[in-house]
């Protein structure tokens, strides 16, 4: 299997993409991590990153496709997840022709649709493992111990892309670019609609169904 899950800030692609591996054995990769582990090394590359993320912008094309090119080949073999990439167009159309170049096309593209209503509350209570990058919520996803990763006992953190201005952009930014995302891979025959609105669990057993109604099975 190799998918790519869409979905707008907060949707629950990481908390999806988590699950999904899990159950299929699949590996995780998430565009936004590896932007974040770039921008701590502070670099020249790392601090023109950070620029763009922490004011809830889009990285450009090119940067991004390098950085995802560079880990893909190393993926293929056992299956993957893509969270967060592609997210253009012209990122689209580079991924469909480095899989091709890997014979490895993608098989699925998840689109996580949320009632905008319930994003906000998603937000507000997220915080994160700065080590494993394991992702929590203060009440709808609590760690065992307030405050600390149930994996690693690291102090979890508030992303510094979560405060409230810079979640306005990465919602308006999704909007504008979204629309030709989901129609060149709805053309592709690609595309499968799962609303993700509901609990965690709730969404992991539509995605479960969806997957299993193309032939899929954990
Ligand atoms: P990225 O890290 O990918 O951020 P994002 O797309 O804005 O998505 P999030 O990580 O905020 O949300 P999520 O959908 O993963 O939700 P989560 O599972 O955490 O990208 C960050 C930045 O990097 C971008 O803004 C951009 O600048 C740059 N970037 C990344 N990719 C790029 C690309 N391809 N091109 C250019 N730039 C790029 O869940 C959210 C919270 O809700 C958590 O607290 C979780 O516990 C909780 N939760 C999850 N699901 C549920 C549920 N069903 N019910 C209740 N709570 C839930
Ligand atoms: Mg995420």
């Amino acid at each position: 299997m190799r998918l790519a899950l869409l979905g707008p800030p907060g949707a629950g692609k990481g908390t999806q993409a988590a699950r999904i591996c899990e159950a299929f054995g699949l590996l995780h990769l998430s565009s936004g991590d590896l932007l974040r582990a770039e921008k701590l090394k502070n670099t020249a590359m790392g601090k023109k990153i950070r620029d763009y993320i922490d004011n809830g912008r889009f990285v450009p094309d090119e940067l991004m496709i390098g950085i995802m090119r560079s880990k893909l080949v190393s993926l293929v073999r056992q299956g993957f997840v893509l969270d967060g990439f592609p997210r253009t167009i012209s990122q689209a159309k580079a991924l469909t022709e480095m899989l091709a170049a890997l014979e490895r096309p993608l098989t699925q593209v998840i689109n996580l649709a949320v009632d905008p209503a319930v994003l906000t509350r998603r937000f507000e209570g997220r915080r994160v493992c700065p080590v494993c990058l394991s992702v929590y919520h203060v009440d709808l996803m609590p760690p065992q111990t307030d405050g600390i990763c149930d994996i690693d006992g690291a102090a979890l953190v508030i992303r510094p892309d979560d405060m409230p201005a810079v979640v306005r952009t990465r919602i308006e930014t999704y909007h504008q670019t979204i629309s030709p995302l989901l129609a060149y891979y709805r053309e592709a025959g690609l595309l499968l609609d799962v609303d993700a609105s509901g609990g965690v669990d709730q969404v992991w057993m539509a995605i479960e169904a969806r997957l299993a109604r193309q032939g899929v099975k954990g």
